[in-house]
């Protein structure tokens, strides 16, 4: 059965009001905080997500929020629950680079349900709807052909925690820029599953993520014909915390590079 339609134009009126909130203040002087040592929150990430809570309390007053900034039940609750990151890209955003979104996915009872990201410096809204298609600006959205990942662009994320794992991190990264045409790190996990989406990107990966960075981006990717799941080829969850996005066709040669090196790593896959 559909979701209620009201579930869908909530989502967008919210990343949309969020990426107002953002313009208006992007590239302007705004505090920033250090939650660790490159893990950063500003002014801006707080008052977008103290919105966005006031919006779904206003119009769904039972309904769960799992957001970045304040938190949330981190196990899958029975009913709905949006999942909101209010800015994903913060260290981009602080550093005034247009590369940022906020993210939102309605799960029932952990079944994405609905899906928006919106990208204000570019006004691109990412939308989907289990079962009903995944569009950019209304327009349908459909994952790229590639089907070599020699031919293939794909784009992946650092943890906040890449310090302690550098080798690992940067190692995974050098054995996919071995064998694709290229690899890029934009500094959004959501925008990234967008341009899987999109076919602007042939495929994804990153670990050590948590649901706001994903769910949203994961049901779009899987909306637009691609395939989502674990970095270990497992079912995608999203608080599972690490994903494998692509356009279907080049799945398996991505899991392939990611457990060749995991196992010349000697980590167990
Ligand atoms: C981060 C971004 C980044 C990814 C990090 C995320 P934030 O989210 O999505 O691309 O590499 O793992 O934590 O902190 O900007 O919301
Ligand atoms: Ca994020
Ligand atoms: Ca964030």
């Amino acid at each position: 059965m559909p979701a209620n339609p009201v579930f869908l134009t909530t989502a967008i009126e919210a990343v949309v009001r969020a990426g107002d909130v953002q313009m208006a203040q992007f590239g302007q002087v705004i505090r920033v905080d250090k939650k660790g040592a490159i893990d950063l929150v500003t002014e801006v990430d707080l008052a977008v997500e103290r919105e966005f809570r006031e919006l779904i309390a206003g119009r769904f007053p039972d309904h769960h929020v799992l957001a970045e900034e304040m938190g949330g039940s981190a196990a899958v609750p029975a009913g709905p629950c949006w999942v909101f990151d209010p800015i994903d890209g913060t260290t981009n955003y602080a550093h005034g680079l247009p590369i940022f979104c906020s993210s939102l996915a309605l799960e029932i009872d952990g079944v994405p349900e609905v899906a928006a990201v919106y990208d204000p410096t570019r006004r691109e809204l990412f939308t989907a709807e289990r079962g009903a298609g995944a569009f950019l600006n209304g327009q349908p959205l459909r994952v790229s052909q590639a089907d070599q990942l020699i031919d293939a662009m794909l784009v992946t994320g650092f943890p906040y925690d890449v310090h302690a794992r550098v080798n690992e991190i940067v190692g995974l990264f050098g054995a996919f820029v071995a064998h694709a045409r290229a690899v890029r790190r934009l500094g959004s996990a959501a925008l990234d599953l967008c341009y899987v989406a999109a076919g602007r990107m042939d495929g994804f990966w990153e670990s050590d993520l948590k649901a706001w960075d994903i769910a949203g981006g994961a049901l779009i990717v899987a909306e637009a014909g691609g395939r989502v799941t674990g970095t270990d080829g497992s079912a995608f969850a999203s608080r599972g915390g690490h994903v494998l996005a692509s356009n279907g066709r080049l799945h398996d040669a991505m899991l392939a590079v990611i457990r060749a090196f995991r196992t010349s790593m000697g980590v167990t896959p």
